[in-house]
């Protein structure tokens, strides 16, 4: 199991667009699913690879494809902002949604909806979430995968507070996360701060 910070100069240029709260939809958008393309190539480095033979314009040879197919799986909603990016560069994936929300005075999350492509035991995972804060959402989400029967979990996330990081480490200390930023905390609402606000709202443009 590792954390993984992103250290980019690239990827800080665009969360300073995401953290910004006079940063518009359609800019806020964009630099998420420009932050999330960025992370992919790291992201995807342990995917499995096959041998196959094929023949060139010049000659037959031996050489490699994916081994095990992709699935993302975005927590509702806010982890639908990640998948284009994913989509783009991993063009078969399937996708599963996972809807959980939480608790805005427990914090717990809540389960409400679930629907996986029929071969998601088989493939890697990768879950999309910007924001991992408490870790609830996250972990409920791998426990429910897991539950599948899934082996090969990924999270990948945009900001995550420590104790959140923590959280979901202790719980699951199989599972590889990538993250752009770790930042200092979370607030009495369980915010991260500095943090962004509410992804999804900003995403949505429901706030
Ligand atoms: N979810 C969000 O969208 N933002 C936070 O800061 C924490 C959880």
């Amino acid at each position: 199991m590792a954390i993984f910070e992103f250290n980019h100069p690239l990827i800080a240029h665009k969360l300073t667009n995401l953290r910004n709260k006079e940063t518009d939809t359609k800019l806020f958008r964009e630099s998420l699913y420009e932050i999330a393309a960025l992370m992919v190539y790291e992201a995807t480095k342990d995917l499995p690879l096959k041998e196959i033979e094929i023949t060139t314009p010049i000659m037959t040879t031996t050489t490699k494809v994916l081994a095990k197919p992709v699935t993302i799986v975005p927590i509702l909603r806010a982890g639908l902002g990640m998948v284009d990016a994913l989509l783009d560069l991993i063009p078969n994936a399937k996708v599963g949604h996972l809807g959980v929300y939480r608790n805005e005075e427990t914090f717990k999350p809540v389960y409400y909806y679930a629907k996986m492509p029929t071969n998601v035991v088989e493939s890697k995972v990768i879950i999309t979430d910007p924001m991992l804060a408490t870790g609830g959402s996250i972990i409920y989400t791998i426990d429910y995968l897991k539950s599948l029967g899934v082996k090969d979990i990924t999270v990948m996330c945009i900001i995550a507070a420590p104790e959140g990081l923590k959280a979901v480490t202790e719980k699951h200390p199989d599972v590889n996360i990538y993250v752009s930023a770790i930042d200092n905390g979370l607030n009495e609402h369980a915010y991260i701060y500095p943090g962004l606000g509410d992804a999804g709202d900003r995403i949505f443009g429901t706030k």
